[in-house]
């Protein structure tokens, strides 16, 4: 399929790549697709913002180049950079042709002019290394562009982008400008940590993902055939709208109802009660302070008129041994995590609390910090943890949720 026809049919076709989508957020995807506009996404973590890219993807039949913006990261990563190694394997392997072309240089400036004579050989589209921006552009069949967490990005590679999606093309010195045949559908997300510029969010189309309503999420349970019957199910999402209440460090997400009724489905259970729903808590929660205020008010969540005998928000007596009156750690189920996967999904609120400094953006902000022209307000240089790099590029390869 190539075009969507109506609001309807990105519904319809939303829902049969498993993405269930209101008519909101239909109509946005719909605009994009028929004014080419990038789609920026912001939202608390896993409510479907990458989601909605996949499946955008898979709906239309295009290829999806993903661009997981980090902390320190720069354009090369974005762009496209020269393939060193295989440059160094091509000069290795022709070594000796290589030796002909300076066999008779009088000297050594003229054996370097010789070799420079050469070099657009080595610079030239074999050698070129296209990072999903090139790729996206450069790409004969369109594709579906996401540019995920762009907000973890600094703002000099937010630059950058502006100026590509603006354009629609990349210039590579060396070898010439790729211009686009189809611009790419283009999806932006953020999870909030700080704002963006008012240039990029001009340039989009701009969508605000919540949590959603009951409803909706019930039927994203369904969707997702958890194996927990029905009524159970809906009673769970009450519960986790009632968690997302509770000011946590990390509120529930979508993805953690789906493993809660996962969860709650293997072990059998016919009655959500507040004792069960404890010894699972930290299928939801994965902070320890928010597991015990989590479970101090899941009694309540469960049956509002239960009355619970109040000892530290955790009296319910859920029968292990040794029950004393100390605040005890609850010994709930823990799930099996291959990474760590808290490290990407960060609470925008405090992260942007910190961050939000008036006047950061200047007055250069949105023009090319990189061809200076006179940009009067530098651009801090990123401050990059050594591992950083690894693990948002690296850690996607084994990861359940990604691509
Ligand atoms: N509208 C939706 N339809 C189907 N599944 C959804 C929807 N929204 C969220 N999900 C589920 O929640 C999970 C987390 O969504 P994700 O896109 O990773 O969140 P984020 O907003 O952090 O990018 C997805 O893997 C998917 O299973
Ligand atoms: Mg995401």
């Amino acid at each position: 399929m190539s075009q969507f026809e109506s609001v309807d049919d990105v519904i319809e076709t939303l829902t049969e790549q498993g993405y269930i989508a209101d008519t909101r957020l239909a109509t946005t995807v719909f605009l994009t697709t028929r004014l080419d506009k990038p789609l920026l996404i912001e939202g608390p973590a896993g409510v479907g913002k990458t989601e909605l890219a996949k499946a955008l993807a898979a709906a239309t039949g295009r290829r999806l180049l993903r661009l997981q913006c980090y902390e320190g990261q720069d354009e090369t990563k974005a762009l496209y950079e020269w393939d060193y190694g295989k440059q160094l394997l091509y000069t290795q392997i022709l070594r000796e042709k290589i030796g002909q072309v300076v066999a008779d240089a009088p000297d050594l400036e003229s054996a370097v002019d010789r070799i420079g004579a050469q070099e657009s050989v080595f610079f030239s589209e074999r050698f070129l290394a296209a990072r999903p921006l090139l790729e996206s552009i450069r790409s004969p069949e369109p594709v579906v562009l996401l540019i995920d967490e762009v907000d973890r990005a600094d703002e000099a590679l937010e630059a950058v982008l502006l100026e590509t999606l603006a354009e629609w093309q990349v210039s590579v010195p060396e070898v010439g400008t790729f211009t686009t045949k189809t611009p790419p559908y283009v999806v932006l997300t953020s999870n909030n940590t700080r704002d963006l510029s008012a240039a990029l969010k001009r340039r989009c189309l701009h969508l605000f993902l919540d949590y959603p309503t009951a409803e909706r999420e019930l039927e994203i349970v369904r969707s997702k055939n958890t194996g927990l019957p029905d009524a159970l199910a809906q009673q769970l999402v009450g519960i986790v709208r009632g968690l997302r209440e509770l000011e946590l460090r990390k509120s529930p997400s979508i993805s953690e109802t789906i493993d809660w009724a996962r969860t709650l489905a293997v072990l059998g259970v016919e009655e959500l009660t507040a004792t069960i729903l404890s010894d699972t808590a930290s299928v939801v929660v994965k902070y320890d302070k928010d597991v015990r205020k989590a479970i101090g008010a899941l009694p309540r969540l469960v049956d509002p008129n239960a009355t619970v005998p109040e000892t530290n928000g955790h009296g319910h007596g859920h029968g292990h041994g040794g029950h004393d009156d100390h605040a005890h750690d609850p010994e709930p189920v823990r799930r099996a995590r291959t990474d760590d996967e808290d490290g990407d999904e960060v609470d925008g609120r405090a992260i942007r609390a910190a961050k939000d400094t008036p006047g950061r953006f200047g007055h250069t902000y949105g023009s090319n910090p990189l061809s200076g022209d006179g940009g009067a307000s530098p651009i801090k240089p990123p401050k990059v943890p050594a591992e950083r790099g690894a693990r948002s590029f690296g850690a996607g390869l084994g990861r359940k949720r990604a691509l």
